[in-house]
C-alpha cells in the first residue's frame, strides 16, 4: 500500500480528499510526499476538529460536513480543479458528491463506507455513471490482504514519529463501563481523534 502510495503522489498529482480517522494515517502518510488535501469534520466539535485538521495534521483545507447544505458545491470550493485520489471512507452523499467532483483517470479507494454501518436500506449511489465518461477507477481493498507488510509499515511509521513527522491524536475512554457510550458516540462523532478504550492501568 505505501508503494501504491508513494507512486501515486510521484505523478504530481494535486489534490486529494480524505475524511478521519483511519485518514489521519493516509492524511500522514501524504504529507511525508508533500500534497495538498482537504478532510471533512463533524458538528459538534466542529471547530476543534476542524482547527485539528489544519493546525495539527497540517492540512490544506478542511470543512465540516454537517454544515454544509450542498456537499458537491463544498468539494467543489475546495477543489476548483477536481480531485485526483479519493480514499473512501464514508459512502452516500459524500461519495455521490465526489463522483461529480473527480478529475479524469481519477481513482477512488474504497476502505470502507462508514455513514451506511447498521441501515437496514443503505443509500444508493447516483452518480456512478461519472467512472465511465472520467475513466475512473474505484477499488476496494481489506487490510488483511496486506498484512505481510505490517512489520514494514511499523518501522516506516516508527522512524517518522519519532522524528515528529507524525502526529496522533486518541480520545481515550477510562473503564470498560464506558465501552458502550465511546461506542455510540462514533456514530455521531463524538470522539475527537481515535477513540480507545483503557480497561486496565499497569
Ligand atoms: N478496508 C479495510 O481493511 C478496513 C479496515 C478497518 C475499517 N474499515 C472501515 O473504515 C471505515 C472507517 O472506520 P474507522 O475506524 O476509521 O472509523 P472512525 O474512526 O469512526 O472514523 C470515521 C470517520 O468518518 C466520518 N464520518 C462518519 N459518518 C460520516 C458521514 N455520514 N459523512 C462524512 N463523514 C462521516 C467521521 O467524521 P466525524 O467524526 O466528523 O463524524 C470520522 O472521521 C468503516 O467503514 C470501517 O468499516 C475498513
Amino acid at each position: 500500500m505505501l508503494d501504491s502510495m508513494r507512486s501515486a503522489h510521484r505523478r504530481k498529482e494535486s489534490l486529494s480528499l480524505f475524511l478521519l480517522h483511519r485518514e489521519q494515517l493516509v492524511r500522514l502518510l501524504v504529507n511525508l510526499q508533500s500534497s495538498m488535501a482537504a478532510m471533512s469534520s463533524e458538528v459538534l466539535e466542529q471547530m476543534r476538529k476542524v482547527e485539528l485538521l489544519k493546525d495539527k495534521f497540517g492540512f490544506d483545507a478542511a470543512f465540516n460536513y454537517k454544515e454544509e447544505p450542498d456537499l458537491t458545491v463544498a468539494l467543489k470550493r475546495y477543489f476548483p480543479e477536481g480531485i485526483d485520489i479519493y480514499f473512501e471512507n464514508v459512502g452516500g452523499p459524500m461519495l455521490d458528491a465526489v463522483l461529480l467532483n473527480m478529475r479524469m483517470h481519477g481513482r477512488i479507494a474504497v476502505c470502507g463506507m462508514v455513514s451506511q454501518h447498521g441501515m437496514t436500506d443503505p443509500a444508493g449511489i447516483h452518480n456512478l455513471f461519472c467512472l465511465v465518461p472520467k475513466r475512473i477507477s474505484m477499488k476496494g481493498f481489506i487490510q488483511s490482504d496486506y498484512i505481510n507488510l505490517f512489520p514494514q509499515f511499523v518501522d516506516y511509521m516508527t522512524k517518522h514519529y519519532k522524528d515528529g513527522k507524525i502526529a496522533y491524536v486518541e480520545d481515550m475512554s477510562i473503564g470498560l463501563e464506558n465501552a458502550p457510550a465511546a461506542f455510540v458516540g462514533l456514530f455521531s462523532g463524538k470522539n475527537v481523534g481515535k477513540q480507545v478504550v483503557c480497561v486496565s492501568q499497569e
